[in-house]
């Protein structure tokens, strides 16, 4: 095989890059204000696509851990990461050198007929570390769940229906659109899937939400017997407000499915990477207990995981792009990295900043009573609900979060909070410090 990794050359250019890309990191360590306008760009963007902006963030491509630089000089601290993928920040060297690697690849995406050998130890490495038996990597998340879906479907054929949870998110191709809970995003969309929602976990109801929960399920699957081919589970919904379910729950709730032949699905692809478990699923004891599971955004290179019970025949799964080589070799250097990175457990970092951002928190809530309900969340994903603002509060303190330097997101509608995804892998302590000194300021501003 070629050996152009082992190239002097390439080994010496390599070494160059990183140090280059290191000393520049330093450049954007640190908030700061903007230097020119990039207004333009942000209308020119808005024009092209025909839909605002949420907020005007056009990146300058750089930044450094958990600081991004956008297009106009300025540089925020992002804890949302275009909505979670960058675990480990901005420009992390790690994740560099793999790109570095890929960009002498020949190909710049791989596919169905095209894999190399990093597809082969990307899928074996996910295998391995998830128990399941089988691996299909994808371009995107919703592709992951698509491939899920459509695994479990013919797997339980004939039956068609699906079951939900109240609130839950999927993604918005045409057919996971019907199952997402949003009717706002099934406009002009046609119908394609039967699909009954039940309630999910309430924390403050345990008992009484199980069995709400059970007493639903019993009553869709006596209304259509044999027609559930699965339910969907997101373990922590995520917009639906990064609401956590719990093990007995899931448990109880799996047994009755199995009791009547139903597949249990997991979509993982907002927790994959997130909780104290790389697997969420493994964190609520449901190793193989479910049929299958697609992961994202923190993976990078994105994947749909099941048992050789449900493996699907010749035919079903198809792609031309199963991922980029940046984004395998990056999913690659992620996964052989892990006990470097320390990030997952009860002593690693995600546990230890969790932790301590959810003090925080209440520390701020005490401060200035109502300000931060809950925390709500776990590991990586967090969220609390300022005062009993509604969404439209909820949106301007964000926008004024984001010009004070933060960037956040929302999550949830029925409930509105404020959610964030912060890069644990890229922070220390001192960061949530900062965060949380302008959290508090917007609050003051917004209530003023
Ligand atoms: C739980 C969940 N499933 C699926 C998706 C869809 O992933 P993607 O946006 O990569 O297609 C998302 C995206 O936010 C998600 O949060």
């Amino acid at each position: 095989m070629n050996s152009i990794q082992n190239d002097k050359r390439i080994i010496e250019a390599k070494k160059l890059v990183l140090s280059a890309l290191s000393d520049h990191m330093k450049e954007v360590s640190a908030l700061k204000s903007p230097t020119s306008d990039h207004q333009a760009l942000c209308s020119a963007l808005e024009k092209i696509r025909g839909f605002p902006l949420y907020y005007p963030f056009i990146g300058s491509g750089f930044g450094s851990g958990p600081y991004v630089e956008l297009a106009d000089g300025s540089v925020k601290l992002d804890m949302i990461s275009g909505i979670g993928p960058n675990l480990l920040g901005h420009n992390h060297l790690g994740l560099a050198s793999a790109l570095f690697d890929a960009c002498l690849a020949d190909t710049v995406m791989q596919g169905n007929l095209m894999h190399n050998v990093d597809a082969v130890q990307l899928a074996q490495k996910l295998v391995e570390l998830s128990g399941f038996d089988h691996c299909f990597l994808s371009t995107s998340g919703a592709m992951a769940c698509e491939n899920a879906l459509k695994i479990i479907f013919q797997h339980y054929a004939p039956a068609t229906r699906i079951l939900a949870f109240e609130h839950c998110f999927i993604g918005r191709t045409i057919a996971l659109s019907q199952i997402t809970d949003k009717p706002s995003y099934r406009i002009g969309v046609p119908e394609l899937l039967s699909v009954d929602y039940i309630p999910f976990y309430n924390h403050k109801r345990p008992v009484e939400s199980t069995q709400e929960t059970l007493s639903a399920l019993k009553t869709f699957t006596d209304r259509y017997p044999g027609k559930h081919a699965c339910l969907c589970i997101e373990l922590i919904q995520g917009e639906g407000g990064i609401v956590e379910g719990s093990s007995e729950y899931f448990h109880a709730i799996i047994e009755f499915l199995r009791s009547k032949n139903i597949g249990v699905y997991v979509d993982e692809v907002q927790t994959f990477g997130r909780t104290e478990s790389l697997f969420a699923h493994h964190l609520y004891g449901l190793k193989g207990k479910v049929d299958a599971i697609s992961i994202g955004k923190v993976s990078q290179t994105c994947a749909t995981l099941f048992s050789k019970e449900v493996a699907p025949k010749p035919g079903l799964l198809s792609q031309t792009f199963t991922g980029s080589t940046a984004g395998i070799r990056a999913a690659l250097w992620f996964l052989e990295h892990l006990d470097e990175l320390n990030l997952y457990g009860h002593e690693g970092a995600i546990a230890r900043l969790s932790k301590y951002f959810h003090e925080a928190l209440n520390k701020l809530n005490k401060k200035i009573p109502g300000s931060a309900v809950g925390p709500y969340g776990r590991g990586a994903l967090l969220a609390f609900t300022p005062f009993d603002w509604d969404l439209k509060k909820v949106t301007s303190f964000l926008k004024r979060l984001y010009a004070n330097g933060v960037i956040a997101f929302q999550a949830g509608s029925h409930t509105a909070r404020v959610r964030m995804l912060p890069p644990f892998g890229a922070m220390e302590e001192k960061h949530i410090d900062e965060v949380m000194a302008i959290v508090e300021k917007t609050i003051r501003e917004e209530m003023a």
